[in-house]
């Protein structure tokens, strides 16, 4: 006897439909094959279900049992298809027989020996895979139906173990369905509060128009001066996530196992701060069966990298497509694959390797030769991506030890919440979200400046020697900052304050 019931398989952010056919008779006793380009983990698959539907008392053939997955020619990797082949294999040898159209149904999760189920990575993606295929309802591990009930207009059933499963399909006990959660968009894990940080008003000036617009900041200064202490208060004013934002995130999560299996959504703005002695393919993804990285982790989040100068250049260089266009590619045998990587890079480091060039208080002890060495590490077109260059400098002890903080963070991202819903009211139809996604075209028509801005604009041009580039950067960081004000139009003292971020180029 033959079965076919339906699975997934997860590529790259997205799932295709795998058919999982079972064929009974012929060959040996008791043997499984399992034949469609399984990796490793699939093909010991037939161990673990042999073992599951024996310990789930379930009636196990005792005939050859050949399962094939197909598209023969999409490779199938990871536990996940340990319940499509279970299932098939006992339909194919008449262990029970299934109420309702096998082609409205899907199954995945990964089987233990025992025959509980556990949750599998990419559960989200195959869940808005099935919807666009019309199938009806999705059979998965109860720890991963949350998940799988984001997309709505789906029934997701989670399973406990094997034997509950073949009895609700005969019709012997009903699963529930999932229901359907609402859910809530803040950031909740907040550790600190821009209140706690004293002085560098300047520095938080220029967090909070990274944060409004989304756009990269780099900043440089003496150690001790508090450049880490800020860039991880960032996440306290961070806009919250929208909807199709945290559907966009969950995705990647999801895919890369990094979502927390209580969490069915992210509903926090990501933000990562991967060590500087991290991989390339730990940072960009990659790997035999691709995962997104950090970058793509930190997709409508922060990459905050510490200790800038230190990542190897080569690391470095590779944000350059991600920093410019939003995506990363990422080989594989099989061709090429696209994650998203949408993220605002905040970055910190000394300005010189002993930490203290342009001090006024302690004298720099490096050689010109180390320093010229230690800023190479940084080439021109990555700084050249940074739309805010701020130094922190010391803080005075007076300041320091003064009771007074400054504004608190709520303050500030009731600001930034503004100036989002302007951006957002302002690419009404179009894809971007954030003003620093702008393209060339779109800077010109959201990014109108009268006559006198553009004069100061031509003069800087001229006078900072900037790239095509860093010119409609000033243009789409002037937009933020008047946002962040309130006015419709840029105007000089916009365009002003945005090139005092630029970087100095010597
Ligand atoms: N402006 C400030 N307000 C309050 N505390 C501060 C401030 N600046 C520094 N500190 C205190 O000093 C400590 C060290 O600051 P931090 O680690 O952020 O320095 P850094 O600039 O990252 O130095 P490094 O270059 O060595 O990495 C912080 O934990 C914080 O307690
Ligand atoms: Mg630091």
């Amino acid at each position: 006897m033959s079965s076919k019931i339906l699975s997934a398989a997860v590529v790259g952010l997205d799932a295709e439909i795998v058919e999982v056919e079972a064929d009974t008779g012929g060959g040996e006793l008791g043997i499984i094959a399992i034949v469609g380009l399984p990796d490793l983990a699939v093909s010991e698959s037939k161990e673990r279900v042999r073992s599951a539907i024996k310990n789930s008392s379930l009636f196990l053939p005792r005939v050859k049992v050949t399962i094939n997955l197909a598209p023969a020619d999409l490779k199938k990797y990871g536990p996940s298809y340990d319940l499509p082949i279970a299932v098939s294999l006992m339909l194919a040898a008449g262990s029970f027989s299934l109420l309702g159209n096998p082609e409205e149904m899907l199954f995945i999760g990964e089987l233990a020996l025992s025959g509980d189920l556990r949750a599998v990575n990419g559960t989200l993606p195959i869940a808005v895979k099935a919807r666009e295929q019309g199938i009806k309802t999705i059979y998965v591990p109860e720890g991963n139906a949350p998940e799988a009930k984001l997309v709505k207009d789906i029934e997701v059933i989670p399973v406990k173990n094997l034997k509950q499963l073949v009895r609700h399909l005969n019709g012997k006990e009903i699963i529930a369905p999932a229901p359907y959660a609402d859910f809530n968009f803040s950031n909740t894990k907040i550790l600190s509060d821009m209140s706690h940080i004293r002085g560098q008003e300047h520095v938080k000036r220029a967090m909070e128009i990274s944060a409004a617009g989304a756009h990269n900041m780099l900043m440089s200064g003496p150690p001790g001066s508090g450049k880490t202490l800020i860039a991880r208060t960032m996440p306290s004013i961070l806009p919250d996530l929208t909807l199709e934002e945290a559907l966009e995130t969950t995705k990647i999560y999801s895919v890369a196992g990094e979502l927390p299996r209580d969490t069915a959504l992210m509903t926090s703005r990501p933000f990562r701060s991967p060590h500087h002695t991290a991989s390339g393919a730990a940072l960009v993804g990659g790997g035999a069966w691709p995962r997104p990285g950090e970058i793509s982790l930190a997709h409508r989040g922060v990459l905050f990298l510490d200790e800038f100068g230190e990542f190897p250049r080569q690391i470095l260089e590779n944000l350059r497509q991600p920093l410019e266009d939003g995506i990363i590619n990422v080989s594989r045998a099989a061709g090429n694959l696209t994650f998203p990587a949408k993220f605002i890079l905040v970055a910190a480091m000394n300005p010189c390797p002993c930490g203290y060039l342009g001090d006024n208080e302690k004298i720099c002890t490096c050689s010109p030769h180390q320093t010229a060495n230690y800023k190479k590490k940084i080439s021109g077109p990555i700084l050249d991506r940074i739309d805010l260059h701020v130094e922190v400098p010391r803080v005075k002890f007076e300041k320091l030890s003064s009771e007074a903080g400054g504004e608190n963070s709520a303050a500030i991202k009731s600001r930034i919440q503004k100036a989002r819903a302007v951006q957002k009211e302002r690419f009404k139809g179009t894809a971007l979200i954030a003003n620093s996604e702008m393209s060339s075209e779109a800077v010109k028509r959201f990014c109108q400046v009268d006559g006198d801005s553009m004069m100061l604009l031509r003069n800087a041009v001229n006078q900072m020697h900037l790239s095509a580039r860093s010119y409609f950067r000033v243009l789409k960081l002037a937009r933020t900052i008047a946002d962040l004000a309130g006015e419709e139009k840029i105007s000089t003292p916009h365009i002003a304050e945005s090139l005092q971020y630029r970087a100095r180029t010597e």
